[in-house]
């Protein structure tokens, strides 16, 4: 039931607060991560744990994107993250010691377990599983599993599971981190920017007037440029596929430093650019992209940290965002992008649950 919004996709955006809390739930406390939460064997399985390979596909694969920016940063462990079906099908070789973790809305994505199964024979410390659908057979073959607790989700474009997959992904950072020697205020810390992202959630939501405004100069648009810098080039690489899932808008997504190494030649007035920059310390870097982008013409949208310092002006349009911890800023900066595909896709009129050639659950190679 769809209530009072429009789209089921509305709907699951708007009850991101809720989910994202209830997947914290009974896993933090205050200021820690309850290990014994994520199932007894836990701490045995992430003890010696050197590698960690996540699979995924689709958004799923962006959370693990993201994810991989928190796992080497917070618990020093090397993480490689790749696409279900490009890991299945080529000669891959697996470390000793590694957990070999899968992301999945549904648990049933071909690609992703036949990687599992096939990865199985060549042998790992454990299978962790980040999945939302109970008894999926991801969850049935896996050793741990995290379940998101997102709820059914019946918009083909994927958003609360996306962000619920992001808040499950820092929980196992930040166990899997205390393994390898992460400092307790700075798990305090995290665990405390945690627990205001339901919060800053809402805040963005309550911008929806806004990003419905700035959603018309994409209408006529046949192209555009999502770029973000560290953790957020994942987010922009999900603003991208929301984009083009549902509004059928060629978007691609680039790291921002990448701008002048090709694609910067196709910026001119009929490429919208999007950007995403929080306040960390990328966003210097980031504003002289924006300055390239400018300069040769290109209307920008930048979602930013009001504490950013970036100003409107003629072709720069701002969103200012509440401001977030570097750390949690990849879940709460989805939220606009989410909003913003789908105005886009309402006012071209597409079938925004629906859209032409894909299906929700993708169980065939
Ligand atoms: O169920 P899964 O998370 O394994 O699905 C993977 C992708 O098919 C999925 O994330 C897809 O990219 C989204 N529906 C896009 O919004």
């Amino acid at each position: 039931d769809k209530g009072e919004y429009r789209h089921f996709m509305l709907k699951e955006i708007y009850e991101q607060p809720k989910v994202i809390k209830a997947t914290m739930e009974g896993r933090v406390t205050g200021s820690r991560v309850l290990e014994q939460a994520l199932g007894t064997e836990a701490a045995n399985l992430l003890d010696n744990v050197r590698h960690v390979q996540i699979i995924a596909c689709g958004t799923s694969y962006h959370a693990g994107m993201v994810a991989r920016y928190w796992i080497e940063e917070l618990a020093g462990v090397p993480c490689s993250v790749e696409v279900a079906s490009e890991f299945r099908y080529r000669k891959h070789v697996i470390q000793p010691d590694t957990l070999f973790l899968c992301i999945s809305q549904s648990g049933e994505t071909a690609d992703t377990l036949a990687a599992l199964r096939q990865a199985k024979k060549a042998g790992f410390r454990a299978a962790l599983a980040i999945c939302n659908v109970p008894g999926s057979s991801l969850v049935r073959e896996s050793d741990l599993v995290i379940m998101t607790q997102a709820g059914p989700e019946i918009g083909v474009a994927s958003t609360k599971a996306f962000t619920t997959q992001l808040t499950a992904l820092l929980i196992f950072t930040l166990a899997l981190a205390r393994h390898n020697g992460l400092a307790e205020d700075k798990e305090a810390e995290i665990v405390k920017a945690l627990h205001l992202v339901p919060g800053q959630v809402s805040d963005i939501l309550a911008l929806n007037a806004g990003i419905e405004e700035m959603s018309k100069a994409f209408m006529d648009k046949f192209h555009s440029l999502f770029l973000g810098r560290g953790s957020q080039f994942p987010v922009a690489m999900e603003g991208a596929l929301k984009l083009k899932e549902i509004s059928y808008i060629h978007a691609e997504a680039y790291p921002a430093g990448e701008l002048k190494h090709g694609p910067l030649a196709l910026v001119d007035s009929e490429m919208p650019v999007v950007t995403v920059a929080p306040n960390n310390d990328l966003v210097e870097k980031l504003k002289s992209n924006l300055e390239e982008v400018r300069a040769r013409g290109g209307e920008l949208f930048v979602f930013a940290d009001k504490s950013a310092g970036v100003q409107e002006e003629e072709g720069i349009h701002v969103m200012q965002l509440p401001e977030v911890h570097e750390i949690t800023a990849p879940i709460v900066y989805t939220v606009p992008l989410q909003l913003l595909s789908y105005h886009v896709a309402v006012l071209k009129g597409t079938d925004v649950d629906q859209p032409r050639n894909l299906a929700k659950s993708v169980t065939v190679e």
